[in-house]
């Protein structure tokens, strides 16, 4: 009751930037109030509805891209190979765990970050932290590192670009199931995950000449041409999402019109703070972080705050504990949401708690930990009788050398050769295919669990 779009400023913040100059700061907020939304309330529903199917179990989100979206690293080639790789995941998840996918980009809007400081020191000159292409610069000087607002204009047009291609490319031909072995990127032709995935890609085109043998083609059926692609990114900037948020005409609900699924970081869920204040009020799907530091009391508030009415697919809970720390903390939060039968998507962020830094100095995670996340996640779930129902991935179509090991082994002294991001370090494709063969098996492996009893109690 009583919700506006501005109510977050009347509340204490973090990790959002003091901008020197106010005026130019509203001028640009009230520029963006008028530009055209990016996304559309019907397809939010439609993305909750998907969601609420995860949270039941009938479905997996897959929901993965850049730690950060950059001006430079803008390209039609970018977009298209990280496009490219999660539909490959995406296919590898429902022929190979027989369950629908729910694809969400970290795309067309991730661009603001929170930081562990607030200044970054280098050889005795301290400046303010690089908080992503929205707020300032990477540059380390001072022109680039101070907050300009105009920089939130540009990041709204390279997300409506890349929104343009990627729709484009969800639903004109691409994506077509058909050109399922045309999705492999070049440089992994010759790994052990191409393989696997050139298997499966054959096996797609004899089940598509079987259907068509029997009358039914991609021509006749959408849905074996084109494809759901949802975006996402974390709501920091709220004057920037605040100016994106407009009522929708048939619900008369708030939403924010940046991107279909917003969610809030692990370092600003703080329950009387300005995020969830603006976050409680939209209508749009949206995730919370869920890092070690969060108590199922803790957790009950959030949810109680942002899911009032207990709507399924509403709220996505995005785990990131570290792997070791995933049987510590995963358990008694399930617990509390089973005891006050709340509807949630569990998901799991396997590389914000296996962030480390190599004797090399770059930040890097070990791809094995990062699997062991995946690994020890399931397991709980399991173990709990709930749905493991999603997970959260830094990934690229670029063949990047940001994490180690995977299955070129890649070490501490190949980071070096191409480590890109602008913030964290991501899974390249290859990298990321076998987290999906793998979350495909640990899915399969989920159901059979389930199923095993019904067997027996039938015999
Ligand atoms: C992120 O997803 O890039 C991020 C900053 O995550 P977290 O809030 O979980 O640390
Ligand atoms: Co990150």
């Amino acid at each position: 009751m009583g919700w506006n779009k501005a109510g977050w400023r009347n509340r204490p913040r973090v990790q959002m930037p003091d901008y020197p100059d106010a005026g130019a700061l509203a001028a640009v907020e009230a520029q963006l109030t008028r530009y055209p939304p990016l996304v559309f309330a019907g397809e939010l529903r439609r993305l909750r509805d998907q969601l609420a199917a995860a949270s039941r179990g009938e479905a997996f989100l897959l929901q993965g891209g850049d730690c950060a979206e950059s001006f430079a690293e803008f390209s039609a080639d970018n977009i298209r190979d990280t496009f490219k790789v999660l539909l490959q995941m995406a296919v590898v998840l429902t022929f190979g765990a027989k369950v629908p996918v729910v694809k969400v980009g970290r795309i067309a809007g991730q661009f603001a970050k929170p930081r562990s400081a607030p200044t970054e020191t280098v050889d005795g000159v301290e400046l303010p932290s690089y908080r992503g292409d929205i707020i300032n610069g990477i540059d380390f000087d001072d022109a680039s590192r101070n907050p300009d607002p105009h920089r939130q204009l540009k990041a709204y047009r390279q997300s409506a670009a890349t929104l343009n291609l990627i729709r484009a490319f969800a639903t004109g031909g691409y994506a077509n199931l058909e050109n399922a072995h045309r999705w492999m990127l070049g440089f992994i032709k010759d790994s052990p995950q191409s393989s696997r995935y050139a298997e499966l890609a054959e096996q797609i085109t004899q089940t598509i000449d079987f259907m068509r043998a029997i009358g039914i083609n991609p021509e006749q059926h959408q849905e074996m041409r084109i494809t759901d692609f949802y975006t996402s990114h974390e709501a920091l900037l709220l004057g920037y999402e605040e100016a994106m948020t407009r009522v929708d005409s048939t619900s008369g609900g708030y939403y924010a019109t940046s991107g279909h699924m917003l969610w809030i970081g692990d370092r600003t869920r703080q329950p009387d703070h300005a995020h969830i204040e603006y976050m409680h009020g939209i209508e749009n799907p949206i995730g919370v972080k869920c890092g070690p530091s969060l108590t199922p009391d803790g957790l009950l508030q959030l949810i109680d705050a942002l899911n009032p009415k207990n709507e399924a697919g509403r709220l996505t809970l995005i785990c990131r504990f570290g792997a070791d720390k995933v049987f510590d903390h995963l358990p008694a939060l399930i617990r509390a949401v089973k005891r006050e039968g709340r509807n949630v998507v569990w998901s799991c962020d396997p590389m914000h708690g296996n962030t480390v830094k190599a004797a090399s100095g770059f930040k890097t995670r070990p791809f094995d930990q990062v699997m062991q996340e995946v690994r020890n996640f399931f397991a709980v779930h399991q173990a709990e009788g709930t749905h493991a129902g999603g997970i959260h991935l830094e990934m690229t179509g670029q063949n990047v050398t940001e994490c180690t090991g995977g299955a070129r082994a890649l070490t501490d002294a190949d980071l070096s050769d191409r480590y890109h991001t602008y913030c964290d370090p991501r899974l390249n494709a290859e990298q990321a295919l076998e987290i999906a063969f793998l979350t495909a098996q640990l899915i399969k492996h989920e159901r059979q669990g389930k199923e095993r009893p019904q067997t027996e109690a039938a015999e």
